[in-house]
């Protein structure tokens, strides 16, 4: 039966593909909504409650009212002016990163990739500017993502995301995750620093150790290179600190940021120390768009809200409850889910073998439960950071009547 509804559901999504005009790069799922508020989208007029949030981006979840005021009330007034003049919601936002993070400077983006653009050339110059050009090679991680330009493919070096894009960017030294013998035995005088996801997100949720990470910042120190955070998808509020490298106490030189950080609006952020950021001379890198008085005025709103203490220690707190009732799921269907792991509300469930991922994300979607697939047959839990204890339950709940389904 199951088998049936699989070979269903391709037939339909190669229908839907077939007749679209778009590029064919994103597998959709056959649903639409309409709107959405708080943690649920709608659809039909039907509710779904919304673990996925977009990929980790609707931190406040859709449509919340402090967002919605300030793209009001700025969009009455200004929303784009060039970088070639000041732009105070701009200095503003930027004041208020660094004053919470351990950076100096920031440079805004639009996207992920672009953030995680600027912070490899930004350890290339650093190097380049010391007289010590041949410093230009970063070492980064099996199973990492950072993003679908050719530099964060390259960087990743994972064949599903680089085949048939040849040539790479040459530079990156790809190693086993977690494995710090592997590290040292890459680290040459041509390193010019480490990149990494502290949680890997779209291999499946893959926190790694602090013990890893303080190791990694020790050859940093020890070799006089640069280590940066690729914290796109597991920084900003979601590990119950602002960014994970708080979480971890471990300090990086250069962060790249961004999902979260415009709760639902496009925006990257590529955060640094000063030594660092000195070399990023005018003309050295730029953006039309980046850091508009739009984004900034609606970056503003989100971090207001979502910076506090008492914001981040309830996320914490909703970790804990939601990652005891998926234990809670793998006791009852230990046939389907074999391991929950993560940090706050950034979590995966490990499905076993003989089930899809893709599958149980399709019967949450059937039972209005909305998760999203990573690789290695996971499914990944990442609500809006506004969750409450009855959202958790109902979580639970939906998870529940379709597990039951599929047994
Ligand atoms: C860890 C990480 N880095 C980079 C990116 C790329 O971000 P974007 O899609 O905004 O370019 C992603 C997106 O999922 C990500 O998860």
């Amino acid at each position: 039966m199951n088998y049936l509804i699989i070979i269903f559901n391709y037939y339909i999504s190669k229908l839907m593909t077939a007749s679209s005009n778009l590029l064919p790069v994103h597998n959709r799922y056959n649903i639409s909504f309409c709107c959405g508020f708080g943690c649920y989208l709608y659809s039909n007029e039907q509710a779904y409650l919304d673990f996925g949030a977009g990929i980790a981006v609707n931190a406040l979840g859709h449509c919340h009212p402090k967002i919605v005021k300030a793209i009001n009330k700025q969009s009455n007034k200004l929303w784009h002016v060039s970088n070639i003049y000041n732009v105070n919601e701009l200095d503003l936002f930027s004041k208020k990163l660094c004053n919470a993070t351990f950076a100096d400077y920031v440079f805004f983006c639009n996207s992920g990739a672009e953030s995680l653009e600027c912070a490899v050339k930004t350890m290339r110059r650093f190097f380049y500017c010391q007289n010590k050009p041949h410093k230009h090679r970063i070492i980064t991680f099996s199973g990492a993502f950072h993003g679908r330009t050719i530099s964060a493919i390259s960087a990743a070096a994972k064949e599903k995301y680089t085949q048939g894009f040849g040539p790479l960017l040459e530079g990156f030294d790809n190693v086993e995750f977690g494995n710090i013998e592997a590290v040292k035995k890459a680290i040459n005088e041509n390193t010019a620093g480490i990149l990494i996801e502290p949680i890997q997100g779209e291999d499946g949720i893959k926190p790694a150790t602090k013990k890893f990470l303080q190791q990694l910042r020790q050859l940093c120190d020890q070799h006089k290179i640069l280590l940066g955070f690729d914290e796109v998808q597991c920084g900003y509020g979601r590990t119950g600190h602002l960014y994970a490298y708080q979480y971890y106490d471990v300090i990086p030189d250069v962060i790249a940021s961004a999902k979260a950080i415009g709760g639902g609006f496009p925006l990257g952020a590529c955060l640094m120390k000063k030594e660092a950021g000195d070399v990023m001379t005018p003309g050295t890198h730029g953006t039309t768009y980046g850091g508009n008085p739009l984004a900034m005025a609606i970056a503003n709103a989100v971090f207001d809200e979502l910076s506090t203490p008492i914001f981040l220690e309830n996320v914490t707190k909703m970790g804990i409850l939601l990652k005891d009732k998926l234990n809670s799921l793998k006791k009852q269907f230990p046939n389907i889910i074999s391991e929950v792991r993560g940090v706050g509300l950034m979590l995966g469930i490990q499905i076993n073998s003989n089930y899809n991922n893709d599958f149980i994300v399709k019967k949450f979607i059937e039972n209005k439960l909305l998760t999203i697939p990573a690789g290695n047959n996971v499914v990944r839990f990442l609500p809006p950071l506004i969750i409450n204890e009855s959202h958790i339950d109902e979580s639970y709940n939906k998870a529940l009547t379709s597990l039951n389904q599929v047994n």
